[in-house]
C-alpha cells in the first residue's frame, strides 16, 4: 500500500504540507469492525448494507442520477433526506482523498464535499472489503456527457472549457496540483449565462505550498489532451453539435487558463495611490469574458 502513493510525492512536500506526512492514519492498521470516520454523526448511515460490495446494494436505495464515467464504482445513495456518492476504493486512496477534499473545502474551493470514510469493511462470510470514501451529491450538476446530451446551444463547448479554466487557476493559487484534470473529474453546474465547474476527483492531488510553473504546465497539458480526447469520444457518439472543433476546443483551454494566470499573477504591485491599477485589471479580466466576482482579487503581494 505505502509503495502505491510514493510515485506521486514530490520529495518537497514531505517538509511541506504533506497529506501523507500529516495524516497519522495512513499508517494505522486495517481496523477489524466497521469504522465509519466522518466530520459529523449521521446515525443513518450505520443502517446501510456496508458488508456487500457497493456494486450489488439494492435498487431502492439508490438514487438515480447523472453519473460520469469512473475507473471504480460509484452509486449515488439515499441517507435519510440526503443523497450521497459513494466510491469504493482502497483504504489508503479513500484516506487521502476524504483529507484532501476536506483542505480543499476549508480553502473555500469549489469541490465536492468530503462526508466520511468507512473503512474494516468484511462480507457476511468475513471476507474483507474495500473502503468507501462518501461525498456529498452535488445538487444540480452535471457531469460534461450529460451536459452535451442536454443543452443544444453551440457555444456548449466554450462555456465549459472556461469554467474549467477558472477552477483550475483557482486550485493552482491555492498550490493544489491536481495530476488527473480531465471532463470527467469535473461536474458542472449551469446558470443564466455561464458554467461553473467543481473538482470532483482529488485521488491524485497533492496540496502544496507553491506549485511550480512546471506542475502547473502538466496539469494544463495533460488537461488540454484529455479534453480532446473526451471530445473526440463525444463526437464519435454523435453527441457533439457539428462544427465543434476538438482540437481548437483543447487549445481554448490553454490559453484561457494562461491569460487568467497571468492577468492575476503579473508582478505589477499596487501601492495606495494606484487604484487604477486593481481597476484596470478587473477590467482585462471583464474583458477575457472572467466574472470577477468569482475570484477573490488581492491587493496586496502579487
Ligand atoms: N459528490 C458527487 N456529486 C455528484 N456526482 C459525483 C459525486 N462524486 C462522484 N460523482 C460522479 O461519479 C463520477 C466518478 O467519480 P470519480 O471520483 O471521478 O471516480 P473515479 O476515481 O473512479 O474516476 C464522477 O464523474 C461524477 O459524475
Ligand atoms: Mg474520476
Amino acid at each position: 500500500m505505502e509503495s502505491l502513493e510514493l510515485p506521486q510525492m514530490d520529495p518537497r512536500v514531505l517538509k511541506a504540507t504533506s497529506v501523507k506526512a500529516e495524516d497519522p492514519a495512513a499508517s494505522s492498521p486495517e481496523p477489524h469492525a466497521l469504522k465509519i470516520t466522518a466530520a459529523s454523526s449521521n446515525p443513518k448511515m450505520f443502517t446501510l448494507p456496508w458488508e456487500k460490495p457497493l456494486a450489488t446494494w439494492p435498487e431502492d436505495l439508490l438514487a438515480n442520477l447523472p453519473r460520469g464515467i469512473s475507473r471504480h464504482v460509484v452509486r449515488f445513495v439515499h441517507v435519510g433526506d440526503e443523497v450521497y456518492a459513494m466510491k469504493e476504493i482502497t483504504r489508503n486512496v479513500a484516506e487521502r482523498e476524504y483529507e484532501l477534499l476536506r483542505r480543499l473545502q476549508k480553502l473555500e474551493l469549489p469541490t465536492v464535499q468530503p462526508i466520511a470514510v468507512v473503512t474494516g469493511r468484511h462480507s457476511r462470510e468475513g471476507e474483507p472489503l474495500e473502503a468507501i470514501l462518501v461525498t456529498k451529491h452535488l445538487k444540480f450538476s452535471l457531469p460534461y456527457r450529460a451536459l452535451f446530451a442536454r443543452n443544444l446551444r453551440p457555444d456548449t463547448a466554450e462555456r465549459m472549457i472556461d469554467a474549467l479554466a477558472v477552477l483550475m487557476v483557482r486550485l493552482h493559487l491555492a498550490g493544489f496540483y491536481w495530476g488527473d484534470v480531465s471532463l470527467s473529474n469535473v461536474l458542472f453546474l449551469r446558470d443564466a449565462y455561464a458554467f461553473s465547474a467543481f473538482l470532483v476527483d482529488a485521488e491524485t492531488g497533492d496540496l502544496q505550498i507553491n506549485l511550480t510553473e512546471g506542475q502547473r504546465e502538466y496539469d494544463v497539458d495533460l488537461a488540454r489532451t484529455n479534453i480532446i480526447g473526451e471530445l473526440m469520444d463525444l463526437s464519435s457518439g454523435s453527441l457533439l453539435p457539428s462544427g465543434v472543433d476538438e482540437i481548437a476546443i483543447g487549445n481554448r483551454l490553454v490559453d484561457r487558463y494562461h491569460s487568467l494566470w497571468s492577468a492575476l499573477t503579473d508582478t505589477d504591485k499596487f501601492g495606495p495611490d494606484e487604484m487604477w491599477k486593481i481597476e484596470k485589471r478587473v477590467n482585462k479580466l471583464n474583458e477575457l469574458g472572467f466574472d470577477v466576482d468569482e475570484l477573490e482579487m488581492k491587493t496586496a503581494g502579487r
